[in-house]
């Protein structure tokens, strides 16, 4: 069958099982304290749901290195070998000390599109700017703050003061959010999970929510391109070189420092899919429940060519779960 006829079917609803299945593996570890658990545990599961999904898959986001991580690294390929041939962006846990203070806004995250269309770095952080379809074309992460926010807010048709910028609470950021109070926006400070951050900038009209600034992991960063391309919306990025070292491994990977990065560059493809699951109820997605017999879950599903936007409840018995060691005995 033609690539494009393979990549035509709605794999989105294949991966919603694999984020389905990380987060029902992470949830019965929240709020327990161990983060390394409740991400090894949602690794084994997305890697083994990943395994019997069509596709050869190439994780160009992942987990980290071969040697320290054994299951959904760098270069990994993954998926039951058969056509599409495609790029594999995980990540299981964003949220890991989320999930483990038992605090709001964890949840397990997959994109996929062709082959050789994601950016992949091993630099940790990236500068990014992203806004909702309204305000798509207007952006300039080269440009001022003020700038920036003030063509944001007249693509929006408001006043620069009504819009709400999110933002990463970091020491990295402090300068960001003094430019941003210097034009007056309302800040929503984040302790962390900024490709839910992205989203809620993205979905503007239902959120409220306009704009995410600041740097943020480069990984996420490019899930967060996957999901913001698909709601039609923008998003620029430059990677954030902390030291000379950062500066060689991005010279050394081919990326020009300091080069701002399109939403396109991010991810070029013609056939995003996306999918995430709530493992701890935040704003974008309800959390992992357990009730008399059934794990209930909440994910989003997000197809580029149909522009589809998915929000999926999902009921598991538990009784399967169990049999699949998605539901330790000695937790529930
Ligand atoms: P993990 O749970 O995968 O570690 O990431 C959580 C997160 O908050 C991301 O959403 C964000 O991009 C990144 O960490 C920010 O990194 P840092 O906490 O080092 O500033």
């Amino acid at each position: 069958m033609a690539h494009a006829q393979l990549m035509d079917r709605n794999l989105a609803l294949e991966l919603l099982r694999v984020t389905e299945a990380a987060a029902l593996a992470a949830a019965p570890l929240q709020g327990r304290g161990d983060k390394l658990a409740a991400d090894q545990r949602a690794v084994d599961a997305m890697r083994s749901a990943l395994g019997s999904v069509d596709m050869k898959g190439t994780v160009v986001i992942g987990e980290g290195e071969k040697d320290e991580a054994p299951m959904l690294y760098f270069g990994e390929e993954i998926g039951n070998g058969l056509e599409p041939e495609v790029d594999v962006a995980v990540d299981p846990i964003d949220g890991t000390e989320f999930t483990a203070n038992g605090l709001p806004g964890a949840m397990a995250v997959v994109a996929l599109a062709e082959r050789g269309s994601m950016f992949s770095t091993h630099v940790h952080y990236m500068d990014k700017l992203v806004v909702g379809r309204r305000a798509r074309g207007v952006i300039d992460i080269d440009m001022p703050v003020e700038w920036n926010l003030r063509r944001i807010a007249k693509a929006e048709g408001m006043h620069p003061r009504d819009l709400t910028v999110i933002i990463l609470d970091r020491e990295r950021n402090k300068e960001v959010i003094e430019q941003v109070r210097e034009v007056g926006p309302r800040i929503s400070l984040i302790s962390g999970g900024d490709v839910a951050g992205a989203i809620t900038a993205a979905n503007e009209q239902v959120t409220g929510k306009h704009v995410l600034l600041g740097s943020g992991g480069a990984t996420e960063g490019v899930l967060a391109a996957c999901a913001v391309k698909c709601l039609q919306g923008d998003m620029q990025a430059r990677l954030h070189l902390r030291d000379d070292a950062e500066r060689a491994i991005a010279e050394k990977e081919g990326h020009q420092p300091g080069k701002v990065i399109t939403i396109d560059e991010l991810c070029s493809g013609k056939n995003i899919f996306f999918a995430a699951t709530g493992i701890t109820t935040g704003d974008l997605l309800k959390g992992v429940r357990y009730e008399d017999f059934y794990a209930y879950t909440h994910s989003m599903v997000l197809r580029l060519a149909s522009g589809t936007m998915r929000y999926v409840d999902a009921w598991h018995e538990m009784s399967k779960l169990r049999a699949k060691g998605l539901l330790p005995e000695q937790v529930l």
